[in-house]
């Protein structure tokens, strides 16, 4: 079956005037935000988004906002053809694909800037990350006027921070979250694990095996001994440094405690050479 490329938008008034007419025709319509260098976990979002919502827009825009200097903005892939035909696939309708100078005009100055579970974790390494993610998010929010906006688990933190930031800005959409895709050994997709050598893929999924151990022995009973083993599992697997392995409430990210009886979640980052890997699983 040949699927029809989606159609592509480049400035936000063409965006507003195609959603519009969906809106006339009375048809619901899903954001699915991304990076581009699409993987099938951006294409479940789709998927999601397709479930409850007529009409679908992807958008493509590697943010400048979320990466600090240091960071591999210049080097994140782009792949937009790619991209575009693997949307064709999962039905999409429509591409969102500013550049930058649309999306952050001469004289842009404000940004969204949240806390609460935007502290700790990601942002006592990426201290700018979240504002930039925030700021960007509430922005393709407002352009594209979407019911509803797609983000993964894999990302769980930022899953948290939309959710925040819809609840503390009354936005007028509902956040729908999408479970984590995985390849065949357990590695959570990632647009980044393209920067990792064969040697280095082979090892990675231990990040996955050492966070189902800790969320097994925090089902379990006290989960200390299964964080220091963790800690030493993916030293020996050549991970470093290990920027965070802990077990926090699912809802808030401070401290997790089994008996609370609240929902707890797993969340790693480490370094595999150059690539920094995240991941998280539930308790
Ligand atoms: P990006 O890394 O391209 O991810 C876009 C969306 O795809 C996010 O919601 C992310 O959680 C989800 N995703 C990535 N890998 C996934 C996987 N293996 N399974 C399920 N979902 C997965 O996250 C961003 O872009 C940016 O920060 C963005 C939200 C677009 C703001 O710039």
């Amino acid at each position: 079956m040949t699927s029809k490329l989606p159609d592509v938008s480049s400035t936000v008034h063409d965006l507003r005037s195609r959603v519009a007419e969906w809106r006339r025709a009375g048809e619901a319509v899903a954001l699915v935000p991304t990076m581009g260098a699409l993987h099938e976990g951006h294409l479940s979002l789709v998927r999601l988004g397709r479930s409850r919502a007529r009409r679908t827009v992807t958008s493509i825009f590697v943010n400048p906002a979320q990466f600090a200097p240091t960071e591999d903005f210049d080097k994140y892939p782009r792949t937009f053809e790619d991209d575009l035909a693997k949307l064709a696939t999962v039905g999409c309708d429509l591409v969102w694909a500013p550049n930058a100078k649309e999306m952050y005009p001469e004289g842009f100055a404000t940004r969204v800037v949240p806390a609460g579970s935007a502290e700790g974790l990601e942002t006592d390494f990426r201290p700018h990350f979240f504002g930039g993610v925030a700021t960007v998010c509430t922005k393709l929010f407002m352009q594209s006027g979407a019911d509803f906006a797609c983000f993964g688990e894999k990302d769980f933190q930022q899953l948290c921070v939309i959710q925040q930031v819809v609840r503390d800005l009354n936005l007028p959409l509902e956040i729908l979250p999408g479970a984590t895709v995985r390849e065949a050994d357990g590695l959570a997709m990632s647009s980044r694990n393209r920067y990792l050598a064969p040697e280095q893929r082979a090892r990675a999924v231990v990040i996955y095996d050492v966070i189902q151990r800790v969320a097994a022995a925090a089902r379990a009973g006290p989960h200390e001994a299964a964080l220091a083993e963790g800690t030493k599992a993916l030293a020996a697997a050549g991970f470093g440094p290990i920027d965070y392995l802990t077990v926090r409430d699912a809802e808030t990210l401070k401290s997790w405690s089994r008996v609370n009886g609240r929902p707890g979640r797993v969340l790693a980052a480490a370094w595999l050479g150059k690539t920094r890997l995240i991941d998280n699983v539930e308790v």
